[in-house]
């Protein structure tokens, strides 16, 4: 025993926690137990975790083509080149409401892009539907009636190139048709998917204004991507993500060594961050007879993880 070096000591531990507690946490954990842990938020939607990951949710927390991004508050996703903003994740029913973000405004985006989802983890929800646009049209000479058949839009203009040009939007399928053959000489054609339950505005009111507003409602899809292995991981204390080089799903568990806190949600009361460039494992070994106290901390290199845990709590003399 050693009363003399106790205050010494003493102190020398305040401070080394004062000094944790100023860095803001705003930092990817060093660790994937940790960093998968987070569930993040954007907007109204909270509560995002696997398969879905971007910005503080490194990318072995999730899927290929689960990247989101959240843009002035805005949760995106890109699928196949085109970007919807998300609306809605719910991850019981692995569903997700989304809208292009392109067709919000206006019928005129700057580039086309067809909403497709064949190579990506996404299939549509049973109550989406596909609706067909045409851009840069010729004049409908001979079929003068076109836009008195029910599934066809009144034309919209767009500037394409600097010219003015017509467009229309179709609710059917038009294919084998003179009317399929007179969409066919349109220079583009785009299709972006809307909820069935917005199509009979669409057929009663054929204008821009009610496909834009079908639009920003969003449509249902669905995802898999492990998520009945990622329940049991979870159930079993652990956290789901991906092995970055095999591709594998991964369950993440906090292994000895690693700094984890099973208590705190956010990590917050028990651990602390830095960015920076240091590694540094150490321990703080306290006696104040009759105790004895030993403090673990470690800081990781790069986005680093600061964390103390009692290591041994010993009673009695040693
Ligand atoms: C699923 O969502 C619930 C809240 O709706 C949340 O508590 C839970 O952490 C989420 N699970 C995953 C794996 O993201
Ligand atoms: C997810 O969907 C289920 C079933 O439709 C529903 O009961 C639950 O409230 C939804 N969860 C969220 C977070 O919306
Ligand atoms: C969209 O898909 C249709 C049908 O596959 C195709 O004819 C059209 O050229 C595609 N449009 C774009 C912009 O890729
Ligand atoms: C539109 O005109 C075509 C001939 O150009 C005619 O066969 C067709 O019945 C007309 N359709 C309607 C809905 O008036
Ligand atoms: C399908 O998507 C729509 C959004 O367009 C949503 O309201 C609905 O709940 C989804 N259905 C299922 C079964 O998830
Ligand atoms: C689930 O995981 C297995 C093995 O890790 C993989 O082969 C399979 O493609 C995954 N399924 C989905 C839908 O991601
Ligand atoms: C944690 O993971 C390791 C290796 O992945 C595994 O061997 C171990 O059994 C797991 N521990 C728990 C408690 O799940």
């Amino acid at each position: 025993m050693h009363p003399s070096s106790f205050p010494s000591k003493f102190w020398f531990l305040l401070i080394v926690l004062s000094f944790f507690l100023n860095f803001s946490p705003n930092c990817v954990f060093a660790n994937s137990f940790m960093s998968c842990r987070v569930r993040t938020s954007c907007g109204s939607i909270s509560y995002i975790g696997y398969p879905f990951w971007g910005w503080d949710r490194p990318e072995s927390c999730g899927y290929p083509g689960f990247q989101l991004n959240c843009n002035q508050n805005m949760l995106e996703i890109t699928i196949m080149s085109a970007t919807y903003r998300v609306l809605e994740i719910n991850n019981s029913t692995q569903t997700l409401v989304v809208a292009r973000t392109d067709y919000s405004d206006s019928l005129c985006p700057t580039r086309f892009i067809n909403s497709t989802f064949d190579t990506s983890p996404f299939r549509y929800n049973e109550t989406t539907r596909d609706i067909r646009l045409y851009y840069d049209c010729p004049s409908p000479a001979g079929l003068e009636n076109l836009t008195s058949f029910q599934d066809v839009s009144d034309q919209f203009e767009c500037t394409i190139n600097g010219a003015s040009t017509r467009g229309y939007y179709v609710t059917t399928d038009f294919t084998g048709t003179a009317i399929g053959n007179f969409f066919g000489f349109c220079w583009n054609s785009v299709i972006i998917p809307v909820p069935i339950s917005r199509v009979p505005l669409l057929v009663d009111n054929r204008d821009s204004d009610a496909l834009e507003e079908a639009v920003r409602v969003g449509f249902g899809l669905r995802w898999s991507a492990n998520d009945s292995r990622c329940n049991t991981c979870l159930n079993d204390g652990g956290q789901c993500g991906r092995n970055l080089n095999s591709n594998e799903f991964a369950c993440y568990n906090c292994t000895d060594g690693d700094v984890c806190s099973t208590s705190s949600p956010a990590g917050k009361s028990s651990l602390f961050f830095m960015p920076g460039e240091i590694s540094l494992v150490g321990f703080v070994d306290m006696e104040f007879p009759p105790f004895q106290f030993q403090f673990q901390f470690r800081v990781r290199h790069g986005c680093s993880l600061f964390g103390v845990r009692p290591n041994k709590l010993r009673v009695g003399r040693s």
